[in-house]
């Protein structure tokens, strides 16, 4: 891409930044009672600045009766008191403000919780204010939820039926109703007038449902209907009426988008329907499975490249993408797309294989210390709503210690163990004994055992985010894949005017050859960053674990990568 290509519509704000995502129940406890919160949020500030971040995405804070931890909402303009009040908010934000982090917050449109007054006032009957506010029918249809099992829940109170894509406890929000548009620009306006600076916005595409809803069809059981919901008939209509408001403020919108494509992104993304700046999409989640994580399969080296090529390249010079790895509704990717053995090694070259895509790096809590999978003994030890609906409906006939490991590999609990902060008592998260279980592993993955040391996964991330943000290449430039059926390595390249990076990693436990690109062959590259030490001054260089690489320096020259090896390698061409 060519310099001047840049400033046509790339001098966004948000598309230098990086973010990192904060699930406050797990990050830090400030006031001792066990559960995360704000105040444990406003200590750890700094630490987050120090990361190379700038800015924060906050799952839900509001309250909410947690049947899927804040994303069942009974109050949108409120802190759940578990994480304190709106005085605290205010301070984060004020705070975060001054050390110079935006704060994106989540807005959760597409359902309520059964608990908010809207929907107690809903099933009251049809002559209220809020009779409309929710899709309610005598009749179900054979649509089915992502949670658990029917779409539609009967309410003796109403005497009929109520639509819920997710949990029971979830109910669906009737957009079409013009009344629960007005309250969702009230909300917006209410946390922008606060200051905040953005909105992560819950599964936008499922908002808009056809009319007559009518029955669906689907390969997928649970997504029974998903073809009327998904990028519905008046998605794009509803999401303007949202853009004007985000308008009067500069603020930006990023899109949750599950099942999304290309095609469909992009009308969100781009042209008159342009009504989102980024999208999240999933297709290099399923790498390891399909469509749920339940529906596991082994990982495959070649469907991720080719998920991060097609975005990529789709995307390029017409809209930005939201790059990420980790959030809280996947496993830890450490556990599915690296090695747990190889943890330090595939840890720190899984952060250089997407930070340095075209597109603004989201980093979760926990991620960028290399937090792995948590193994629980029993299913009633696990919390979430969709790991528990998994194990009691899918493989059936297997024994229950297989679906167990499934739900091992796949549940969202992995995401969601408390933040690691140091080698003390509860992981130095809290005080007390945490709301939920801490990833055994604490003594030897945390934050205080890897700051000091230069090779963790914790200087790696700032590593990573600091070389992103001193380069316009890393940046704007072009992306190029090269050797995209290579197994073990995935290898692309950013190039502005006479600039390209090389990044280069290896997702294999095994020594492998890395061939160069023709187009660079002949050319010296400066090697920028390794994550391995260095083989002329550090004799521990072929070694990991106890396992002595067998490699030579003369081989690392011939182009041999260790297990899990990432370099990144900058190019200058002489003209
Ligand atoms: C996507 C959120 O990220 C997830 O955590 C939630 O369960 C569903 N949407 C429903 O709100
Ligand atoms: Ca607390």
């Amino acid at each position: 891409m060519k310099k001047e290509n840049i400033s046509q519509n790339n001098h966004d704000w948000y598309k230098p930044m990086s973010f990192y995502q904060i699930w406050v129940r797990s990050f830090c406890d400030g006031n001792g009672d066990g559960i995360g919160d704000l105040y444990g949020v406003y200590d750890k500030l700094e630490y987050i600045k120090s990361l190379g971040v700038d800015g924060i995405w906050f799952s839900p804070i509001y309250p909410s009766p947690n049947a899927d931890f804040g994303y069942d909402i009974s109050d949108y303009k409120d802190i759940h008191p578990d994480f304190g009040d709106l005085d605290q908010f205010k301070r984060v934000l004020n705070k975060a403000h001054s050390l110079g982090l935006k704060i994106i917050m989540d807005l959760v449109i597409n359902h309520t919780s059964d608990e908010h007054p809207w929907f107690i006032e809903s099933r009251k009957g049809k002559d209220n204010p809020y009779s409309d506010y929710y899709i309610w029918r005598d009749k179900p249809n054979n649509w089915k939820s992502l949670f658990e099992g029917e779409a539609w829940e009967y309410d003796p109170i109403r005497g009929q039926y109520y639509l819920h894509i997710f949990a029971k406890k979830q109910p669906d929000l009737n957009m079409d109703n013009p009344k629960v548009r007005q309250e969702v620009k009230d909300i917006m306006r209410f946390w922008l007038d606060m200051g905040v600076d953005g909105f992560r916005e819950d599964v936008i595409n499922f908002i808009s449902k056809k009319e007559g809803l009518p029955d669906g069809l689907s390969f997928l059981p649970a997504a029974t209907g998903m073809s009327h919901y998904k990028d519905g008939p008046h998605i794009h209509e509803y999401l303007s009426e949202f853009r004007k408001v985000c308008n009067e403020y500069d603020c930006f919108q990023l899109g949750e988008g599950p099942m999304t494509t290309v095609n469909s992104a992009m009308k969100y993304l781009t042209g008159k329907t342009k009504s989102l700046d980024m999208m999240f999409s999933f297709d290099h989640m399923m790498a390891d499975c399909l469509y749920t994580e339940y529906l596991h399969r082994p990982f495959s080296l070649i469907k991720l490249k080719k998920a991060f090529t097609k975005w990529q390249n789709a995307l390029n010079g017409k809209a930005w993408n939201a790059l990420y790895l980790e959030n809280h509704d996947h496993p830890r990717i450490i556990s599915r797309y690296g090695s747990e053995y190889f943890w330090r090694e595939s840890g720190t070259m899984l952060a250089a294989s997407y930070i340095f895509q075209q597109g603004t790096p989201f980093i979760y809590q926990g991620q960028e210390i290399g937090m792995t999978n948590i193994k629980l003994m029993s299913i009633d030890q696990y919390m979430d709503v969709s790991s528990i609906t998994n194990y009691h409906t899918y493989h059936l006939k297997e024994d229950p210690e297989r679906r167990l490991h499934r739900i091992h590999l796949s549940s969202r609990d992995s995401a969601r163990t408390p933040m690691q902060w140091n080698a003390t008592d509860n992981a130095g998260f809290s005080k007390v004994k945490p709301w939920f279980y801490i990833n055994p592993n604490y003594k030897r993955v945390n934050v205080a055992k890897e700051e000091p040391d230069s090779l963790s996964i914790l200087n790696f991330y700032r590593k990573c985010l600091s070389l992103r943000k001193s380069s316009e290449t890393l940046i704007y430039g072009q992306y190029t894949e090269h050797f995209p059926k290579d197994k073990n390595i995935y290898m692309y390249e950013r190039s502005l005017d006479d600039e390209s990076y090389l990044v280069i990693c290896s997702f294999s436990r095994f020594p492998v050859k890395a061939h160069k690109p023709p187009k660079f062959s002949g050319c010296h590259g400066e090697l920028v960053l390794c994550n391995y030490p260095d083989m002329k001054t550090d004799p521990h260089a072929g070694i990991v674990g106890n396992i002595h690489l067998g490699l030579n320096e003369q081989e690392l020259k011939k182009g041999y990568l260790r297990p899990y090896e990432t370099r990144v390698y900058r190019y200058i061409r002489r003209r």
